[in-house]
C-alpha cells in the first residue's frame, strides 16, 4: 500500500539474501498461553514475518522443535531455567535473546506479562525491518516512564481541537454497536512503540463524555485496546457534577460532590476495570476549577484523586494556567504550583508542558521540571504542530523533545528527562488514510512512542529506524531523509522565531506570521506581548530588571540565562531585550544576524526540496508526489513567514537591510 496507512509497520518484502536467512531462523514458533495479548503478539509475529520473509512461522505445540520460544515464566515454567534477565524487563518489558536450548538454537522472546511479550514481537520485528541480524540476539528493555500517553484533542462531535488529519477515529455516533477495524490498527501502532494510555477526548472536556451512554461508548474503545497494552483514560469537565450530576455547586470540599465523582468512578470501574484515570484542564483558559469555589488547584486535584484511588486510577491534573494579571506569562505556572510541592496525593501527577509559554518552535524548559520534588510530575509535549505548520510544513520533532529530555536542570549532572515520571503527548491523528496529515508526521507519532519508552533514544536514531520501516532499507533513500528529518525543525525555527523569539504567528489558528497583531482581548494572546520590539531593540526582558522568570530556574541555569554573556543564542530573546545593534557571537548585529536566520530558514527548506527530488524513482510514486507537494507549500510560506516578519520588524526599527540578504522574490 502506497497510502501511508500502514504506517511504519508496512512489512515490505527483504531482499533475496536476507529473505532466506531470516527464514531459516524464523521457520516455526512456540506460543505459551492464548490471551488477548498473546494472540495479537502471534497475528503481529506472522504477519510481520509472513510479509517481510515470505512465509510466516508454522505455529507448533511443542517446544522441541521451535525456532522461535515465545512467553511469560509463568505460562511456561521452563524459563525461568534460561537465567534470562527478566527483573529488568520489568511489568512491561522483554527479554530477546538467541540462546542454545536443549541441542538447538532458539530465538526466545519472553516478559514478565503478555503484553511485555508483545512489546518483544514487535521490537523483533523493527529489527527484521532494518535488516539487522538476530544470531546473536541479546537485548533487555524496559519502559523508563510508566505512563506513556496520547492525548486526543478529540471533540464528541469529531472536530478536533488542534488537529490537522481529518475528523476524530472516534465514531462515537455508531459505538458501541459498530467497532470500527481501525481501532485496532490504533492500537497496534501505539504498542509497537511502547505507548501505553490514550486519553481519548479533548482536555476542553465536554461532561457528557462521562454519561453513561457515552461511557459503554468508551467501554468497547477500550475493549479494543486492552489487548494492545493500551489503557483507556478521559479529560473530565470539573463542573461535571453540576452539567450532569444534577447538584448546585462542585466545590471540592462539598461532601455531595466528593460521593458523586466516588461513585462516578466506581461506575466507570464496573464497565472498565483498567481504566487509567481522568486528565483535568481546571481554571485554565476559561475552564472551570476549585478556584471558582475559593479552594486551590491541590484540594480539586485530590478529590478526584481520592475517588480513584480504590481502583488504582491516575489524575493528570494539567498546570497549563497563567492569566492577564500576569507581570508575565511564562512565570504562571511556576507561581502558582510551586507553593503546592507536597500537597499533592500520590496518585496525581502533576501534567506540565515542556515550555512555560504553549508549545513553540522552540522554548526554554519549564521551570518547573526538578522543582518539585515532592510532587509526581510529567510532560506534555505536542505531536500535533498547531505552532509548526500544520501537517504541510516537515518538522521532525524527535529533535525538539530531545533537546528538552536533554537540558540540564540543576545541577550538571540533572537533566529534565530524570525529573519526570510520565511522558504525554498530544495526538496528530485523525481520519486521514496516512493518519497523521502528512506522511512525514507519521514520525511524529512513532518518535513520541520511542522516547517515552527510552528518553536516552537519540533523535538520529529515532528518525533512522523510522525512515527505514516507512521508505524502506535503500541507502540513499535513509541517507537522504534522515539529515532532512534532523534539519527541519531547527529550519522552521528559523523562519518563524529565530533568536528565541515566540508566539508570533497569526492569532486564533496559529498559521502563518502575525508579529504586528497587537488588538486581541486578552493581551498575553498578542504576539506583540512577546517580542516587544521598539525602535531601539526587540526581546521580552525575563532578567531581575524585568518579569524575572529567569529566577525560577536553579543554580547555574538561572546564572547563565540571566547573562547576556552566557545566554545561548537560542534563547537570547527569550530572556533579554537587546538593542538591534548589539553584536552577537557570530560577529554581525543582532539586526543582520536575525535576518541571517530567516534566510537560512528558507534556504534549509529549498535544500530539503531539493534533496527529496534526488529520490524520484527510489520511492512510491503516490507517497514522493504528496511530499514533494508539501515541500513546495512549505517553502512558499517559509519564505512568507521571512519577507512578513522582515518587513514588519524593519517597520519598528528603520534599519536598512543588511547587504547579501535576498530581497523577496
Ligand atoms: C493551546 C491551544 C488550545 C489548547 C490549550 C491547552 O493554547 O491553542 O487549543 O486548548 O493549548 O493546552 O489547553
Amino acid at each position: 500500500r502506497s497510502d501511508g496507512y500502514d504506517l511504519w509497520l508496512r512489512y515490505d518484502p527483504l531482499p533475496p539474501a536476507e529473505r532466506a536467512s531470516y527464514r531459516l531462523l524464523l521457520r516455526s514458533a512456540f506460543f505459551a498461553g492464548d490471551s488477548g495479548s498473546m494472540q495479537a503478539a502471534r497475528e503481529e509475529l506472522q504477519r510481520g514475518v509472513g510479509a517481510m520473509v515470505g512465509a510466516a512461522p508454522i505455529a507448533v505445540a511443542s517446544l522441541g522443535n521451535a525456532d522461535l520460544i515465545v512467553g511469560t515464566p509463568a505460562a511456561l515454567p521452563a524459563l525461568k531455567s534460561l537465567g534470562l534477565p527478566l527483573n529488568a524487563a520489568g511489568p512491561e518489558g522483554f527479554v530477546l535473546r538467541r540462546i542454545a536450548w536443549k541441542g538447538r538454537d532458539v530465538i526466545v522472546v519472553a516478559g514478565n506479562s503478555d503484553v511485555g511479550v508483545l512489546r518483544g514481537i514487535f521490537a523483533l520485528l523493527r529489527r527484521i525491518q532494518t535488516g539487522q541480524p538476530l544470531e546473536s540476539l541479546n537485548v533487555v528493555e524496559a519502559p523508563r516512564y510508566a505512563l506513556r500517553l496520547l492525548n486526543h484533542w478529540d471533540n464528541l462531535d469529531r472536530t478536533v481541537e488542534r488537529g490537522y488529519a481529518g475528523q476524530s477515529l472516534w465514531d462515537w455516533h455508531k459505538l458501541p454497536g459498530w467497532v470500527d477495524p481501525r481501532y485496532t490498527d490504533y492500537a497496534r501502532a501505539n504498542a509497537s512503540v511502547g505507548i501505553n494510555g490514550a486519553v481519548l477526548n479533548n482536555v476542553n472536556a465536554s461532561a457528557e463524555i462521562l454519561t453513561p451512554p457515552y461511557l459503554e461508548k468508551v467501554a468497547a474503545i477500550a475493549g479494543v485496546l486492552r489487548p494492545w497494552g493500551v489503557r483507556t483514560y478521559l479529560s473530565a469537565r470539573f463542573t461535571a457534577p453540576i452539567a450532569i450530576g444534577g447538584l448546585k455547586t462542585a466545590d471540592p470540599l462539598d461532601p455531595q460532590v466528593q460521593r458523586w465523582w466516588r461513585s462516578k468512578a466506581d461506575s466507570i470501574y464496573r464497565l472498565i476495570p483498567d481504566f487509567g484515570g481522568f486528565l483535568i484542564k481546571a481554571n485554565s483558559e476559561g475552564q472551570p476549577g476549585p478556584q471558582d469555589y475559593g479552594r486551590s488547584h491541590a484540594d480539586g486535584a485530590n478529590m478526584i484523586a481520592d475517588a480513584l484511588a480504590p481502583h488504582g486510577g491516575t489524575v493528570m491534573w494539567r498546570a497549563f494556567i497563567y492569566s492577564p494579571e500576569e507581570v508575565d506569562r511564562a512565570r504562571s505556572a511556576y507561581d502558582e504550583f510551586k507553593p503546592l510541592d507536597g500537597k499533592f496525593r500520590s496518585n496525581v501527577i502533576l501534567q506540565v508542558k515542556n515550555g512555560p509559554i504553549d508549545f513553540q518552535p522552540r522554548e526554554p524548559f519549564h521551570p518547573l521540571f526538578g522543582q518539585m520534588p515532592a510532587t509526581r510530575v510529567g510532560m506534555e509535549v505536542q505531536i500535533t504542530k498547531e505552532y509548526l505548520g500544520f501537517a504541510t510544513h516537515l518538522a521532525f520533532l524527535g529533535a525538539l523533545w530531545e533537546e528538552v529530555l536533554d537540558s540540564r536542570t540543576a545541577t550538571p549532572r540533572a537533566r529534565v528527562a530524570g525529573e519526570i515520571s510520565a511522558l504525554a503527548g498530544v495526538a496528530n491523528i485523525g481520519t486521514d488514510r496516512n493518519w497523521t496529515g502528512s506522511h512525514f508526521d507519521q514520525a511524529n507519532w512513532y518518535a513520541f512512542g520511542r522516547l517515552a519508552w527510552n528518553p536516552t533514544l537519540r533523535s538520529s536514531d529515532i528518525a533512522q529506524e523510522w525512515s527505514r520501516m516507512t521508505w524502506g532499507n535503500d541507502r540513499q533513500v535513509t541517507e537522504t531523509v534522515v539529515p532532512m528529518m534532523l534539519r527541519s525543525r531547527d529550519a522552521v525555527v528559523d523562519y518563524m522565531t529565530p533568536l528565541g523569539l515566540t508566539h508570533l504567528m497569526a492569532t486564533g489558528h496559529h498559521y502563518g506570521p502575525g508579529p504586528w497583531v497587537d488588538d486581541l482581548e486578552r493581551r498575553d494572546w498578542n504576539p506583540t506581548y512577546y517580542h516587544r520590539a521598539t525602535r531601539d531593540g526587540i526581546g521580552f526582558d525575563r532578567t531581575a530588571g524585568g518579569s524575572n522568570a529567569v529566577s525560577q530556574y536553579a543554580g547555574a541555569v538561572q546564572h547563565c540565562w540571566s547573562s547576556l554573556e552566557c545566554v545561548p543564542d537560542r534563547y537570547l530573546l527569550w530572556f533579554h531585550h537587546v538593542p538591534w545593534t548589539k553584536r552577537l557571537r557570530s560577529g554581525r548585529t543582532l539586526w543582520a544576524d536575525m535576518v541571517k536566520r530567516y534566510d537560512d530558514g528558507v534556504s534549509a527548506v529549498r535544500e530539503m526540496r531539493r534533496d527529496w527530488a534526488s529520490l524520484n524513482g527510489r520511492i512510491d510514486a503516490e507517497r514522493y508526489r504528496e511530499v514533494t507537494a508539501f515541500l513546495k507549500i512549505q517553502e512558499q510560506e517559509a519564505k512568507w513567514w521571512r519577507d512578513a516578519s522582515i518587513a514588519y520588524f524593519q517597520s519598528i526599527n528603520g534599519l536598512p537591510l543588511p547587504p547579501g540578504h535576498a530581497p523577496p522574490e
